[in-house]
This record gives structure tokens, sequence and C-alpha cells, in this order.
């Protein structure tokens, strides 16, 4: 849609970001692009890419309505407000309603229609919300992203080893770039009508990841697998407190139960190329952290 208006939420976050500069590299021109944040300050560099900034907070519809004055498609970055999500989103697609909005690209979680995810009951009430207010949605339902280990790299290294409970549970990571540049193929894309993705790269479990980690860092790096019970008393030692390790545990329950996996050619499809592997995701990482 040419001289359409492309509006992101969570444009101060790391996947909203991310999906405004892909919009930027993709072509179009900032004029047409609306970054929605809280908080100005953290945008500076889109504003001086002369990119549309505006205020807004979920949980304050009037500012939502706002900001979505004009805008032609909505990326509705899920917040990151767990616990009070559904009701954040329901503004915000209320809010797009009422603005005219033509279509929502929603990040979801992958594998929404059945997964056992702890995460997941937002994300399906959600899509349940778009479904009913009318207006058409396409899904994007996000597996984990990569970084979620290779923030942690250093820490791996140092320790020689990753500790979870996922067993041998596959995990169909991706970077949040890739899935930042599918949510813009959404974004951008010529079609009628609700659509869902699920979102995913190539599957791998935490003992390829250690050795993957161990190739590309030359330290020893292994998978200590525990029974559940075993990982939560181990999180509950490194600091966590009960509900929190018990949550993180949970996650591990979820990937060995395979929720985090997917054999979908959906991302690679909206990429037009296959996903970034996770070799190169931690090498980036290292290069990053050195
Ligand atoms: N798939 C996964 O592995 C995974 C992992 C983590 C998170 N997620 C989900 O994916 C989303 C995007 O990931 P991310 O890495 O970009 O997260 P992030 O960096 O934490 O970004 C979250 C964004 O949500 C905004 N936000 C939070 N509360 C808000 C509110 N009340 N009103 C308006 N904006 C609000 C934040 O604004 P401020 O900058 O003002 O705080 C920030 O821009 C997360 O929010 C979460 O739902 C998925």
């Amino acid at each position: 849609m040419t001289n359409s208006i492309y509006a992101v939420t969570g444009a101060s976050g790391h996947l909203g970001h991310l999906a405004v500069q892909e919009l930027l590299a993709r072509g179009v021109p900032s004029s047409n692009i609306v970054a929605i944040v809280r908080s100005r300050d953290k945008v500076t560099d889109l504003a001086q890419r002369g990119v549309d900034v505006r205020v807004a907070d979920y949980t304050r519809p009037d500012t939502l309505r706002a900001a979505l004055v004009g805008v032609n498609r909505l990326l509705l970055v899920s917040s990151s407000a767990a616990g009070q999500r559904l009701a954040q989103h329901t503004n915000a697609i209320a809010a797009a309603k009422t603005a005219g909005v033509s279509r929502i690209v929603y990040t979801g979680i992958l594998n929404a229609d059945h997964t056992s995810n702890p995460l997941a009951g937002e994300h399906q009430d959600t899509e349940r919300a778009l479904r009913q207010a009318g207006l058409p949605f396409i899904a994007l339902r996000n597996g984990w992203y990569t970084e979620n280990y290779t923030d942690r790299l250093a820490q791996y290294v140092e320790a020689g080893e990753i500790v979870g409970a996922a067993g041998h549970g596959r995990i169909s990571a991706a970077s949040r770039r890739d899935y930042a540049a599918a949510a813009v193929a959404a974004l951008l894309q010529n079609s009628e009508g609700n659509r869902t993705y699920e979102l995913g790269g190539s599957a791998f479990d935490l003992f390829d990841l250690a050795e993957t980690i161990t190739k590309i860092t030359s330290a020893n790096v292994r998978y200590r697998d525990l029974p559940v019970d075993e990982y939560i008393d181990a999180l509950r030692r490194s600091g966590l407190d009960e509900n929190a390790a018990e949550f993180v545990a949970a996650l591990d329950v979820s990937i060995a139960r395979g929720d985090l996996e997917t054999n979908s050619q959906d991302l690679e499809q909206l990429l037009g190329r296959p996903a970034t592997s996770l070799a190169d995701v931690i090498g980036e990482a290292r290069q990053h952290h050195a």
C-alpha cells in the first residue's frame, strides 16, 4: 500500500525498535512510520531519522486513540507487563478500531492453539479479542528468542554449564531481528483477511546449544539436565524467590513437552531466506559482549 501509515508499538523495546529499523531499511519513508512509545527519550535515534514518534501507554486508552490517528496498519508488539497484558492489548485493539486501522499484526506465542506454556494464556486471549473486534489481523505466533539464551552466554561460559530441566525438548528459536523482519513483511504484505503464522527457526535442544557454544567459543560448556524439583532448588539457591523459581522451571517443563518446537516454514517464507542460524546468533552475541 503506497502512502500507508505504519505504526509500531513498543518501539522503545528490543523487537519494536528493530521493526522500525526494518521498515526504514525496506524503504518505507520515515514520515510514513509512527513509533509508539511511553518515553520519547528512548528513541531519539528514530526521531532523528524523521520517524513520527508518538507517546501512548497501553493502560491509557485516550493516549492510544490519539497516537493511532491516521494509521493504516499497526504492529502491536505484545506488552512486557505479564498479568496485565490482556487488558492492555484490548485497549490497543479498541483504539485501533476507533482510529480506522485496517490491519493489526500481533506478536503472540508459538503453537497458541495447543501450547501449555505458562505465558500463553494472555496471547490466546488477545487473539480471541482480535477475532471479536472484527478488524483484519495477522497473528504472528513467535517462538522463543534465541537471545533468551545468548544474553546469558558469558554466564554459561564462566560456569562451564547450562542448567535446566528441559530434557531433550527442542526449541525452534530465532533471533529478534528475524522476528522483526517477519513482522514487517506481514505488515507490508498484500493479502486480505486474517492469517496466522507459526514462527520459529531450526530446532535445537539444550544439549545442542551447549555443543554449539563450545564449538564457537572454544570454552567447554555442557548442558546439565535436572529433575524439575532439583532445578527449582538450584534456581532458589541462585537467588530467585519461590514463585520466580517455579515459573522459570515451568518454562523448561513446557519446552520438554514440545511447546516451543515447530516444523513450520512460515518464518523462512516471510523472510524470503533461511532464518539466521543458532551458530550465527551465538557468534554475534560473542562479538557484542567481547
Ligand atoms: N518470544 C520470546 O522469547 C519473548 C521473550 C521476551 C518477551 N517476549 C514478548 O515479546 C515482546 C517484545 O519483546 P522485546 O524483547 O522487545 O521486549 P522489551 O524490550 O521488554 O519491550 C517491551 C516494550 O513494551 C513496552 N511497554 C511495556 N508496558 C507498556 C505500556 N503500559 N504501554 C506502552 N508500552 C509498554 C515497553 O516500553 P518501555 O520502553 O517504556 O518500557 C517496551 O517498548 C515482550 O513485550 C513480550 O511480550 C517474547
